[in-house]
């Protein structure tokens, strides 16, 4: 893979730019195939994912520039309906490119799976004799997956908790033994085989608890599968909207102590950072609602909702890190049913699944900082119209240069409507030829 730089990128037609994106990947075009007019699920592969298909829902699929992650430019494919997503992630990770762009790194990818026991006599004797017999209980859940642990995943560990679970007639607790069998899922997200672990091993934990197996099913709040990135900025690579590098730098780090200080901040200062890892999540065909309910769960888990990421001034340098569970998997069903997904993850270099969780914190890192910068600035409205603009001219109809034209005519008159953008849209039409502008 060349440079993820790509000037003009944005101005080329799509056809250009998947010409372009090859020769950078230095493949053939027809490994890009499936890209273009033709990206979509089959109805086949629809219906065989979910009941009571109807259709397939499309999303616009872009590529995030300029990405240096641990000195490897890399293309990012995001999967995403906002218009200002992709535009402003780009021009992030240009800006931290000054600064040799993100590291990043990611725990290896071990997922919790529970085994809920209630019903017993006594909790920490039962407690005392599931420890006495993890071996045999991960052996019992290695048999079932044998491939994986041929692979070098598999159960690896066990602990086990005392949670006192309030009963609903009186209000007491009863204390709950929660088995937490610790799995190495290697490239897969684990959901399916950690489920079918629990299951397995439940009749077995009973008998050495004497207690009654009820919930068994993986834990989404992945804190053993931590993803982190951080970059180091220089001041003079942050000055825009008329604004000094050092001004930006102190806005973001303002913004990002706003974010500490306050839930309601850190709310929506976090919906940016899922902003950039759910659209690779959803591009590489990831459970993001899995990400989102970890994240979340993460954040609060001092016992008050956190930012996921912080920003710091230092020696002249924007500080920036990112640190959250990320989990994903780059096999396993979800990632084959979507023939579009391979070609999506070939286009950033094939990861596993360790390496696309630390690429996808950088994502969130520079996602972020492209709200906070334009939030500790000019504010994020004027970029965000401008792109909104395109997208109603677009929906009023207008095609080839004729968006650009509605969507600078919108802006101006200072109303981004539909009715608006099909007014301006037949003026043009009255003027050029139909086919030129719809
Ligand atoms: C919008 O999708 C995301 C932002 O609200 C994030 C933020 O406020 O930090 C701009």
């Amino acid at each position: 893979m060349g440079t993820s730089r790509l000037p003009g990128f944005y101005k080329m037609r799509i056809a250009e730019r998947l010409r372009r994106v090859a020769e950078q990947l230095e493949v053939d075009g027809d490994e890009l195939d499936g890209l273009g007019e033709s990206g979509t699920l089959p109805l086949a592969n629809a219906d065989a994912m979910i009941e009571n298909a109807v259709g397939v829902l499309g999303l616009p699929v872009g590529v995030g520039l300029n990405f240096v992650v641990n000195g490897e430019d890399l293309l990012i494919p995001m999967a995403v309906e906002e218009p200002s997503v992709i535009a402003a992630v780009g021009l992030a990770a240009k800006i931290a490119r000054d600064g040799g762009g993100f590291q990043a790194e990611a725990d290896p990818p071990r997922m919790i799976g529970q085994v809920q026991v209630s019903s017993l006599a006594d909790p920490p004797a039962a407690k005392a004799a599931l420890l006495r017999e993890k071996r045999q209980i991960l052996e019992a859940a290695n048999a079932l997956q044998p491939a994986m642990k041929a692979r070098g995943g598999g159960a690896q560990d066990l602990e086990v908790r005392l949670v006192p679970v309030r009963d609903a007639e009186n209000g007491a607790a009863e204390v709950h033994a929660i088995v937490h069998l610790l799995v190495d899922t290697q490239d897969a997200m684990g959901a399916n085989l950690i489920n079918t672990m629990c299951e397995g091993v439940s009749p077995l934990v009973e008998r050495i608890s004497g207690g009654r197996v009820r919930l068994r099913i993986l834990s989404n709040l992945a804190d053993q599968r931590l993803a982190r990135a951080t970059c180091r900025i220089p001041f003079d690579a942050l000055a825009d909207f008329g604004f000094s590098g050092a001004e930006v730098a102190h806005g973001i780090a303002e913004a990002s102590r706003f974010a500490d200080a306050d839930p309601y901040r850190a709310c929506t200062h976090n919906k940016g950072v899922m902003n950039g890892v759910d659209a690779v999540a959803l591009a590489t065909g990831n459970d993001w609602r899995a990400i989102e309910a970890g994240a979340h769960a993460w954040a609060a888990r001092n016992g008050r909702y956190e930012p996921l990421t912080r920003w710091w001034v230092e020696d002249g340098h924007l500080l920036g890190k990112a640190e959250l569970p990320i989990q994903v998997g780059t096999v396993g069903g979800a990632v084959k049913a979507n023939p579009l997904v391979p070609v999506l993850l070939r286009l950033m270099g094939n990861p596993g699944a360790q390496k696309l969780a630390a690429i996808m914190a950088a994502v969130g890192l520079a996602q972020n900082m492209a709200a906070l910068r334009a939030l500790g600035s000019v504010g994020i409205q004027k970029g965000h119209m401008a792109l909104h603009a395109r997208s109603v001219a677009v929906s009023a109809g207008a095609k080839g240069s004729a968006v650009e034209e509605v969507a600078r005519a919108l802006i101006a008159a200072g109303e981004i409507k539909l009715h608006r953008a099909q007014e301006i849209l037949a003026k043009l039409v009255a003027q050029k030829p139909a086919a030129e502008v719809t």
